[in-house]
């Protein structure tokens, strides 16, 4: 979202009045005609200028907008979507003056950024990629949806889909991660979440898939950056997760912001036609970004505005997404009507982007049940059970770094431990343990770490905190007009005797709990990092905890992997939490305390240090690989090896994998196998652990990566139990696209499979596929 722009809209919408023709009734005999038709009639009745308005979203923000802005547009047809109206009241509001006082009544539709909550916020969704649970993630959406539908919001920016190889990047916190495979399972899970059965069904929203495509690919991890991806890559990386969501029946896709191979992805017809249409059958409707249409011509790519608009619209954008009177704004309203009556767009073309969008209305019930019933808001949002899963998906989504001696779990009422240091500036940070994309939740019901810790050991322990350090705030994102004000920096003065403070409170006391990372407007749009240390002084903190004697417990709070490459050989036990949302601080005490069992994954490759970046487990083997002395392919003043695999995740029992078989040990190409691994609890408590399937293809038309994820499944096993996982491996799983041959490809070779706990796993067989 780029307030950043509205703020500085000061022109209130031109409005122009529109004839009065026949009126469109609702009756119960035209609810029964199919949707065609339905369309069909709307359609019949509409002027050039009304379609063009159902092809115009605009933001609203009640913090510094007033509802005069945008009910003149509303009334005369000319705006068709808002986004950002988020209370009750205002969307029955402008709702009213869409079905009772416009022409035509055709209701709004409304959207916003429903990305890892709405009221009860879940981890962000870097950490639902964590769990490797798809079904939580439908649940977590689900309920996400349930409390977005329940103020009338309709329609949902996400599920956000890129894959991203580059931690720099501030967005990878809104994505699954570095891989196609998690991230196509990720992303066919948000959709089912989000729009159940039916988008129309009660609880449920219209998803969106965003940013297609490439926006992960952004050079040098900057956002909005350029992106040059071959078409061998963008097949077989970029678009798995786009693909499997429309699989999954996603109703409408976002463009998204920067270029790819030179061509804007929301001027871009290769995307947007070829791939998205023609190629995957596509039948939802696409938005652009946030002014994106406009900004075809920042780019360097469309002439003026009114071109920006042509080469927007006849790339396949449907309804662009702009603020009430932004200079780069509303390119559609202000220039389709005159492309169309110029020629260069047909009214055919028009019709068919209406179309699509009064069939979303449509589908979605919304003319037959415009408005929300303001009366049941509180009880949805306040269903326990929303919480309890909350707390669940963030104890799923952890991921254990480090255990070293088993400092973890540490035991409640263990007579050695009468007082527990919390120390950090994200300690007791009920803002920072949310995440970014955190709107409308009530942030003073957020639980921090501290809150949690306290919680669980109950007044026989003395559990004392102090921040310690503090991370600067120095982004000017006016997302302080709708969060509210953020603390203010500390003083030098200050910095030297809270710093004192935390080192003395962690002498006196038996167990020091860290906590530290990132704040929450540090990942996120426009929010990249040339480097991942560790922000601010709290290498320096942690150093002076370590060196104290005690017990040291690392919680890491964060949107993107960090170099932590000093704590990884130094502090006994690390717990990367993400940004775990509203439950967080409860999840995060299950855990230390051992109520909840770690079992999260990583889904990126967590680097050693900024430098190794990109650093992504499914490279192509080189000519002269790592193994060899010399002429590899490395850097030779860094380990070439990541700080952790990507799949890389602890628990507090061992498990062993053994058994590695295929139903077959050779079948033709088109056939596919089963294939069987052994997972036992190998420890003393119960655990939970993620089975992963790797193949390496040996040869073909095209090299292939060393390793690719083709299958998982997490298990939870008690002491000594043993299971059988099974895995499918075909058509689906052997398939490329090989940028030799420029098509899909199914091979006859010879595949390498692993299964184990991560992108390491060394149990391994072998597959041959012979031709048909
Ligand atoms: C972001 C989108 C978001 C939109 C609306 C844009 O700046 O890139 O992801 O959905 O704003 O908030």
């Amino acid at each position: 979202m780029r307030l950043k722009v509205a703020v500085c809209f000061a022109v209130v919408m031109a409005l122009f009045g529109l004839p009065v023709v026949a009126r469109m009734s609702v009756s119960k005999t035209q609810r029964k005609l199919s949707l065609d038709r339905r369309v069909d009639e709307l359609l019949s009745q509409m002027t050039i200028e009304e379609k063009v308005g159902q092809l115009n979203q605009v933001f609203y923000f009640k913090q510094f907008m007033k509802p005069e802005i945008v009910e003149p547009g509303i009334r005369e047809g000319k705006i068709g979507s808002l986004l950002f109206v988020t209370d009750p009241a205002i969307i029955n509001r402008f709702q009213k003056v869409a079905v009772e006082n416009s022409r035509l009544k055709i209701p709004l539709l409304f959207g916003f950024d429903v990305i890892h909550g709405f009221r009860t916020i879940f981890p962000v969704p870097l950490a639902m990629a964590s769990s490797w649970d798809p079904a939580l993630v439908e649940q977590a959406q689900s309920v996400a949806a349930s409390e977005a539908r329940a103020v009338g919001i309709r329609w949902t920016f996400a599920p956000m889909v890129d894959i991203a190889r580059d931690p720099r990047w501030g967005r990878i916190v809104e994505g699954a991660g570095e891989d196609p495979f998690l991230g196509a399972r990720m992303a066919a899970a948000q959709v089912r979440g989000f729009q159940g059965q039916d988008p129309s069904s009660p609880g449920r929203l219209l998803a969106c898939m965003k940013h297609f495509a490439g926006y992960g690919a952004g050079s040098g991890g900057r956002d909005y950056d350029s992106a040059y991806i071959a078409d061998a890559e963008l097949y077989n990386v970029y678009l798995p997760p786009f693909k499997a969501a429309v699989d999954a029946g996603v109703g409408s896709a976002m463009s998204a912001y920067m270029d790819l191979n030179d061509v804007p992805a929301t001027g871009n017809a290769f995307l947007l036609r070829d791939v998205l249409r023609k190629q995957w059958g596509f039948k939802g409707f696409v938005v652009s970004d946030a002014e994106a249409v406009g900004n075809l011509v920042t780019h360097g790519f469309a002439e003026d505005k009114s071109d920006a608009a042509y080469r927007a619209f006849t790339a396949g954008v449907d309804l662009e997404m702009s603020f009430p009177g932004n200079a780069i704004s509303n390119a559609y309203t202000s220039s389709l009507t005159k492309l169309i009556a110029e020629g260069r767009i047909t009214k055919d073309q028009l019709d068919e982007a209406v179309r699509r969008i009064l069939e979303a209305k449509f589908k979605l019930g919304l003319f037959d049940n415009p408005y929300v019933d303001e009366s049941r808001v509180a009880a949805i949002h306040n269903n326990p059970e929303h919480r309890r899963l909350a707390r669940v998906a963030a104890q799923r989504s952890a991921v254990l770094l480090r255990n070293e001696g088993n400092l973890l779990p540490l035991v409640k009422g263990d007579p050695k431990v009468s007082s527990v240091a919390v120390i950090g500036p994200l300690a007791d940070s009920k803002r920072d343990i949310r995440g970014s994309w955190s709107f409308v939740d009530d942030i003073k019901s957020a639980v921090t770490v501290l809150e949690g810790i306290r919680a669980k050991v109950g007044s026989s322990v003395k559990v004392e905190y102090a921040p310690g350090v503090d991370i600067a705030r120095v982004y000017q994102s006016p997302f302080v007009i709708i969060q509210g004000p953020r603390p203010a920096p500390w003083t030098e003065t200050q910095k030297r005797a809270e710093f004192e403070k935390a080192v003395s409170l962690a002498r006196s006391s038996d167990v020091i709990i860290l906590v530290l990372g990132e704040h929450e407007e540090m990942s996120g749009e426009a929010a990249s990092q040339s480097s991942i240390e560790l922000p601010g002084q709290q290498l320096e903190l942690l150093k002076a905890m370590s060196g104290l004697g005690k017990p040291v417990v690392l919680v890491l709070i964060n949107g993107r992997p960090l170099d932590i490459s000093w704590a990884a050989s130094n502090v006994s036990a690390i717990l990367e939490a993400w940004h775990p949302g509203s439950e967080g601080g409860n999840a995060v005490a299950d855990i230390l305390y051992g109520d909840a069992t770690p079992g999260g994954k990583l889904p990126v490759t967590w680097p050693r240090s900024t430098a190794q970046i990109p650093i992504y487990y499914a490279h192509n083997i080189t000519q002269e690989p790592e193994a060899k002395k010399t002429f590899t392919s490395r850097y030779w003043d860094i380990p070439s090896s990541p700080q952790y695999p990507f799949g890389y995740g602890l628990s507090y029992t061992t498990f062993s994998f053994s058994n590695l078989r295929a139903t077959k040990s050779e079948m033709r190409v088109g056939e596919s196998t089963e294939v069987m691994v052994d997972v036992e609890n190998t420890g003393r408590r119960t655990g939970e652990e993620v089975a992963q399937l790797y193949i390496h293809q040996r040869y073909g038309s095209a090299s292939r990566p060393v390793r690719e994820l083709k299958g998982f499944e997490r298990i939870t096993l008690a002491p000594g139990q043993k299971r059988t996982i099974r895995f499918t491996l075909g058509k689906p799983e052997l398939t490329y696209w090989s940028g030799a041959v420029k098509e899909w490809v199914q091979e006859p070779a010879v595949f390498d499979l692993w299964v184990g706990a991560d992108a390491t796993a060394s149990l391994t067989t072998t597959l041959r596929v012979v031709k048909r």
